[in-house]
């Protein structure tokens, strides 16, 4: 079984996090971490509290923890995604800060040279944010816009979702059936 970091923050599009969770939960072990503003804004846009984030190979692990196994480069994940990703932590994930768990093991997976998936959810975007990304996909890091496309014309706000969860997934390298392959 694929182990997976998930980590949820403080921006805007959550949905893409529980739809990324309910993916994978029967699918790999996932260690789950979800920032103070990240559960301020599942309870505004989903009305979910973190007990959500539950299940049979589910850990979750606060942000507090700096301690938790997923601190360690000993303890072997398959990747890491940041979703979404504020701009905050992604600022100081690129400056290298490790201030809390999330931004630690995001500093972690790139120091071992693991996936780390970042979906930054923004607009405008200014110049730090924009030299942050850049740093961060320097460093190894994958950054992967919450940025749907509408080719396949979506029919739902699901679907819509599912576009860039599928972004995801691809770069985890897990198979996916959301969403079919492009055909022109
Ligand atoms: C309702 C709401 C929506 C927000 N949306 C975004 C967003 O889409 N992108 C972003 O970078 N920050 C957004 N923020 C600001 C972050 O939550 C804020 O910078 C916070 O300090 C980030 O903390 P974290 O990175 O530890 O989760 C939003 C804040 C609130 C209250």
């Amino acid at each position: 079984m694929k182990r997976f970091i998930l980590a949820i923050t403080g921006a805007s599009g959550v949905c893409y996090a529980k739809r990324l969770f309910d993916y994978l939960r029967p699918r790999a072990e996932l260690h789950v971490i979800i920032s103070d503003r990240g559960r301020e804004l599942l309870k505004i846009e989903l009305s979910l509290t973190p007990s959500y984030f539950s299940g049979e190979a589910v850990i979750v692990h606060k942000n507090t923890r700096i301690n938790a196994p997923v601190a360690s480069g000993s303890f072997p994940v398959d990747g890491m995604v940041v979703v979404p990703a504020s701009m905050g932590t992604v600022g100081r994930i690129a400056g290298g800060i490790s201030g809390t768990l999330i931004e630690r093991a995001a500093d972690v997976v790139l120091k071992e040279k693991r996936k780390l998936v970042v979906v930054p959810r923004e607009t405008p975007f200014n110049a730090i944010h924009l030299q942050n990304l850049l740093t961060l996909d320097r460093a190894g890091a994958v950054v992967l816009p919450a940025c749907p496309a509408f080719y396949h014309k979506p029919g739902s706000l699901d679907d819509i979702v599912d576009f860039v969860v599928a972004r995801i997934l691809k770069q985890l390298e897990v198979e996916q059936d959301m969403v079919p392959p492009y055909e022109p």
